[in-house]
């Protein structure tokens, strides 16, 4: 089922295949320049389709943003960690295209996600997020995130160490 919410010009709704170029693209951006996700080489085109359906099918969502028709980012969850008992607990992304960044298109989609998750019965929201990515750990502040741990040195990227910061949103 599509679900669309229209905030500020803003219509979030489920994600398609059609919108899989964008979301592609931003995936492909975020490994080659930055330690926003931590992978030296991106996924092909191709993948997405299979993880689209593959996460669709499961139940999580995987939201775009679409501003005046066009997609401007999205955002997603699955469960945190593997075994059932961790079944109330998710883990989210959001990403946004550049050119779309600095107008609350994330705080758009996020609000949208914390309210599926809400729905769902979900009891925790969980980011993991590189310590060097200061505008994501801002960003998670403002809706209400809280930091519970920062793991020195788990993750390797561009010949560095990267530490990662563990934000948690508990839900109604
Ligand atoms: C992080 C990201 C999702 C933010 O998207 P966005 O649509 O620009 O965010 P919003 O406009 O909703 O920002 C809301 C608040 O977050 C904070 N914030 C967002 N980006 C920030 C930045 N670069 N620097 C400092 N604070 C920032 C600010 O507090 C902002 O509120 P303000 O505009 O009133 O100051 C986007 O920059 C992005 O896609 N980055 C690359 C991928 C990434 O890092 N994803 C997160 C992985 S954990």
């Amino acid at each position: 089922m599509t679900t669309a919410y229209a905030t500020n010009g803003v219509v979030v709704r489920d994600c398609t295949p059609a919108d899989l170029d964008v979301v592609h693209a931003l995936h492909v951006d975020a490994v080659l320049h930055s330690t926003a996700i931590w992978q030296e080489e991106p996924h092909p085109r191709a993948y997405f389709d299979t993880w689209l359906s593959e996460r669709q099918g499961d139940g999580y969502p995987v939201l775009v943003a679409e501003v005046d028709g066009v997609v401007a980012g999205y955002a997603t969850y699955s469960q945190w960690r593997p075994h059932h008992g961790y079944r109330l607990t998710v883990e989210h992304s959001v990403y946004v295209v550049e050119s779309f960044r600095g107008r609350g298109i994330a705080s758009t989609l996020m609000r949208s996600l914390v309210e599926r998750a809400t729905a769902e019965g979900r009891h925790v929201m969980m980011a993991g997020i590189c310590s060097t990515n200061t505008g994501s750990i801002a960003l998670h502040e403002k809706l209400g995130f809280s930091t519970v741990a920062v793991v020195p040195e788990v993750g390797r990227k561009f010949d560095r160490w990267l530490d990662l910061t563990l934000m948690r949103l508990p839900l109604a």
